[in-house]
């Protein structure tokens, strides 16, 4: 096993999570580690299609981090397999977003109530590429007095949580432009007119929290 590549960035990343979490969402995250594979139950392997070990290692670092979020609220021995859209499949009463970057895995969960839906990304702290920033950002997009450094690297991430937060309510399938977001007033809405609330942090990493109330 791999040493922890840097498990202070760990503790400041949840620290960060646990400061930008709404009530009543519980979050958390991990370094993703040689052999985090094996935190797949056998359910969640099955369900997760062949593919590269990095992308089984990622998603095994995020279960693992979902698996304890739901033991400390009770629910223990429970598999989060993925459905065929991709998203995970919770168990009742609970919802929940996994997100991982290239080192990082990060998941949030909460008992449906007044959220009625969660979530999640997490990118690297560095600027968006200009040619990706072309692709995400659209006329309607405010990014107001977010750090001007990361601004793209924030919508980037705020779209695709928006995106895991709409997509099990909505079941439709959304391109950046569907989605226009208001990093200021922390708001974002959706082409299908789904309004969702934001809420990030952009050290050590950039995370968006992305939550449907009701
Ligand atoms: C959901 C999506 C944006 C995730 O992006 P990604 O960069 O591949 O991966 P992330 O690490 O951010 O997130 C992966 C997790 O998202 C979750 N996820 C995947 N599809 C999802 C969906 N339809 N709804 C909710 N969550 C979903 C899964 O939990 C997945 O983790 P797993 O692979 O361990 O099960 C992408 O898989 C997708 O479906 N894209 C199609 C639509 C799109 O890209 N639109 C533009 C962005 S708005």
């Amino acid at each position: 096993m791999t040493p922890p590549a840097n498990p202070s960035g760990e503790i400041s990343l949840a620290q960060a999570l646990a400061t930008i979490a709404p009530n009543g969402v519980r979050t958390g995250c991990r370094i993703i580690r040689e052999g985090d594979e094996a935190h797949l139950l056998p359910e969640e392997a099955r369900s997760i299609p062949a593919r590269q070990p990095a992308m089984r290692r990622a998603s095994g670092a995020a279960r693992w981090i979902a698996h304890r979020l739901l033991a400390d609220i009770g629910i223990s021995n429970v598999a989060i397999p993925r459905a065929p859209s991709g998203a995970p499949v919770w168990p009742e009463g609970i919802m929940g977003s996994l997100a991982h970057d290239d080192n990082m895995a990060v998941a949030a969960v909460a008992r449906v109530g007044h959220i009625v839906s969660l979530g999640i990304d997490v990118e690297p702290a560095e600027p968006l590429p200009d040619d990706i920033f072309a692709i995400v950002a659209t006329g309607a997009d405010r990014a107001g007095a977010v750090d001007r450094r990361l601004a793209g690297r924030i919508l980037f991430c705020a779209k695709e949580a928006v995106y895991k937060a709409a997509y099990p309510l909505d079941r439709e399938v959304l391109g950046y432009e569907d989605i226009a977001v208001d990093l200021d007033a922390g708001r974002a809405t959706t082409k299908t007119g789904r309004k969702v609330s934001l809420a990030h942090c952009v050290a050590p990493r950039v995370v968006v929290l992305a939550f449907v109330g009701q």
